[in-house]
């Protein structure tokens, strides 16, 4: 496994790959969550590339760019034991220059729900994500695939919709978001939960249940579903649950097959975000 830290290198070292690239942009302290989408592309791709960056551009003024968990040492072994081909560890000067040119997020997928609690996060996100497809599949391998987690639902349909504006020769796989035994979704952010607050962090997964379990039983109306799952979300700081379609449209009533439950809250310092696809 190479682990590379210019773009000059990277360029060399991808140039030598004849053959499928399976790409897993990550921003490091990788968990089991990463692993299953490092894996898939191991399945279906000849050459795997994991990049670590935590780009500084999706982070807003106060959030926690410079706490965010680095483990750049467990990660590295992490990569070699999944099979990984080559690990991209760009620095900021390397990706960004002074005064760029931006992306910014369309109206309504980019501004609601996290869009509008984290305003201009989309934009960075986009930005590098743009970046990093440009970087990896520079020498135009035979085939592309990028591997993104249904975990951050929002990214995934901003990332598909600027592949398809942008017109980007790109394969965006959407991956099943992974869960701990007692429910809990994997998140980088899940270390900075004590032993109480994960206690109380499982019931945004208990509040989508309970949901799933309310459409089995043929209830479909939001309002009254939201209702129930407020109960099971007391003990942590609700920022949003809502309700869309695969398109990122607001629904009154759930459709099997075309939903997307999601739900934000504050756990101490801690934010989280879950959802559920049905
Ligand atoms: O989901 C993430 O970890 C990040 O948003 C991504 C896609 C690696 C871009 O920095």
């Amino acid at each position: 496994m190479m682990t590379i830290n210019s773009i000059e290198e990277l360029f060399k070292a991808t140039q030598a790959f004849h053959g499928s690239i399976g790409f897993v942009p990550t921003m490091g302290a990788l968990h089991e969550g990463h692993l299953s989408l490092i894996r898939q592309a191991r399945k279906e791709n000849d050459f795997v590339v994991v990049s670590i960056f935590v780009n500084p551009t999706q982070f807003l003024e106060g959030e926690d760019l410079d706490s965010y968990p680095r483990k750049e040492a467990a990660d590295t072994k992490i990569c070699e034991l999944a099979g990984v081909d080559l690990i991209f560890m760009p620095n900021v000067a390397m990706m960004y220059e002074a005064d760029e040119l931006s992306i910014t997020a369309p109206a309504i997928r980019g501004f609601i729900l996290e869009g509008s609690k984290r305003p201009g996060h989309f934009n960075g996100m986009l930005q590098v994500v743009m970046k990093l497809l440009n970087l990896i599949a520079y020498h135009k391998p035979t085939e592309f695939r990028a591997y993104f987690g249904k975990k951050d639902a929002q990214q995934l349909a901003l990332i598909m919709q600027m592949v398809k504006n942008y017109f980007i020769n790109v394969e965006i796989v959407p991956c099943n978001i992974v869960r701990s035994s007692d429910g809990l979704a994997l998140s980088s952010r899940n270390v900075y939960l004590s032993k109480e607050e994960r206690a109380k962090a499982l019931s945004l997964s208990r509040s989508l249940r309970k949901a799933t379990e309310m459409v089995m039983r043929k209830e479909f109306s939001v309002s009254v579903i939201e209702k129930a799952m407020q109960e099971v979300l007391e003990e942590v700081d609700v920022e949003y649950i809502a309700f869309v379609n695969r398109e990122f449209q607001a629904i009154d009533e759930v459709e099997i097959g075309n939903t997307i439950m999601l739900v934000a809250a504050g756990v101490g310092n801690t934010r989280l975000i879950d959802n559920l696809w049905i």
